[in-house]
């Protein structure tokens, strides 16, 4: 980009003169209701920020690897633990095919949340929260309480855990809302505890067996059964100006496990791989599933927490649906004991949600900033 182009992007920007501060908290989708041409100042990243800076970013589209749940708890199990484990240690990243998720609760749950951005602004903006452990929280951007720039992005986070106490709280427009999410976090939930199984099974600490119904009396299983989930709606609007800012800058997610629906129609999320940012390539019926924050300080470091982030597009908007899963919120994470030895010493301190919420109501969130806050150095 010249420097001339920098300059020109950086004062051509009228109508921002007539956005006020207030307006920018109020999300992307309603600034964008008025018909914006360009992009406010207040979303423009600097310009090493941006995404195309690099002629190698972006250039190629990533297949990740590939995990078959049906073959994961089948008689190919032992086989399948072996890609999957490399998929934790490579990529941070899978696509888990064959998820035994019902199309239709997977269409009820985006269906829901697509007419919950639809509703109007006063409605929406009822569950507007600073709290960041509100259990409905309607925001834009990352954390849009310290955000310099702003991120294009609105969302819905519902925490979903313990849902009878969860539930009272959540909208209740549109009137589809609540069952698509009690329907669609229990599946998702009990999704999670397979691949679970799957990642204590393929880190050595339970016995690996022939497939997974011989094992049902997995010790470990009780904390993770009663962990927390939050599930995230993430709307991105069209934007006129992509190559100017993001939906999402880049993160790791903190728990310890995401399985993300990713809009089918419209790419946008890139993971950093061999360090460039390449797209993901969605396939039909599937779930993206990274390693998150907890999942690595429990390996001890053998599994990454992996950056990703999310590109806007130009013509069309992009929803996507995350949950987000790990321990109890007054559960201790640490790396576990069989995983550390005098040859693979502890790598990370011991964290809990309390200090991860206090560190993220206290610091822009950027990058894995979270994690190497917890890192053990030598
Ligand atoms: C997230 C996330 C990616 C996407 O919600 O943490 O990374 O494609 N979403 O929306
Ligand atoms: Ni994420």
């Amino acid at each position: 980009m010249s420097p001339a182009f920098v300059l020109e992007v950086q004062t051509n920007r009228e109508e921002e003169e007539l956005v006020e501060s207030h307006e920018y908290h109020d999300g992307v989708k309603h600034l964008c209701e008025r018909g914006l041409a360009k992009v406010p100042r207040k979303y423009i990243l600097p310009a090493l920020d941006r995404p195309f800076m690099s002629k190698k970013d972006g250039a190629t589209n990533l297949k990740l690897p590939v995990i078959d749940l049906a073959k994961l708890q089948g008689p190919d199990r032992v086989h399948t633990l072996k890609s999957l484990s490399k998929a934790c240690e490579e990529y941070g990243f899978f696509q888990l095919i064959n998820h035994g998720i019902a199309s239709e609760s997977v269409l009820n749950m985006f269906q829901a949340a697509r007419k919950f951005f639809e509703l109007p602004f006063e409605e929406r903006s009822k569950y507007m929260s600073k709290d960041q452990s509100a259990p409905v929280r309607y925001g834009t951007s990352f954390n849009q309480n310290k955000d310099s720039v702003f991120c294009w992005r609105d969302f819905l986070k519902l925490s979903c855990h313990p849902l009878s106490d969860v539930l009272p709280n959540w909208p209740s427009s549109p009137a589809e809302l609540r069952q698509a999410v009690v329907n669609y976090s229990k599946e998702t939930k009990s999704l999670y505890l397979m691949l679970v199984k799957a990642v204590l099974e393929s880190l050595g600490l339970v016995e690996t067996a022939k497939n997974a119904d011989e094992n049902d009396s997995c010790d470990h299983l009780e904390e993770f059964e009663d962990g927390s989930q939050l599930i995230v709606a993430n709307f991105y609007p069209s934007c006129p100006e992509p190559d100017l800012t993001l939906g999402m800058t880049p993160h790791s997610d903190y728990g310890f496990l995401t399985l993300l629906l990713p809009d089918e129609e419209v790419k946008g999320l890139q993971i950093q791989h061999e360090g460039r940012w390449v797209t993901v390539e969605p396939i039909p019926n599937s779930f993206v599933v990274n390693v998150g924050d907890h999942l690595e300080i429990f390996s001890n470091g053998r599994y990454s927490s992996v950056l990703h982030r999310v590109l806007v597009n130009p013509f069309k908007s992009r929803m996507s649906i995350a949950s987000l899963h790990s321990l109890p919120f007054n559960s201790m994470i640490r790396p576990s004991p069989k995983l550390i030895s005098d040859a693979n010493p502890r790598r990370y301190m011991d964290t809990d949600f309390a200090s991860f919420i206090g560190y993220m109501a206290s610091h822009e969130h950027k990058n894995k900033n979270f994690l190497e806050s917890r890192r053990l150095t030598d």
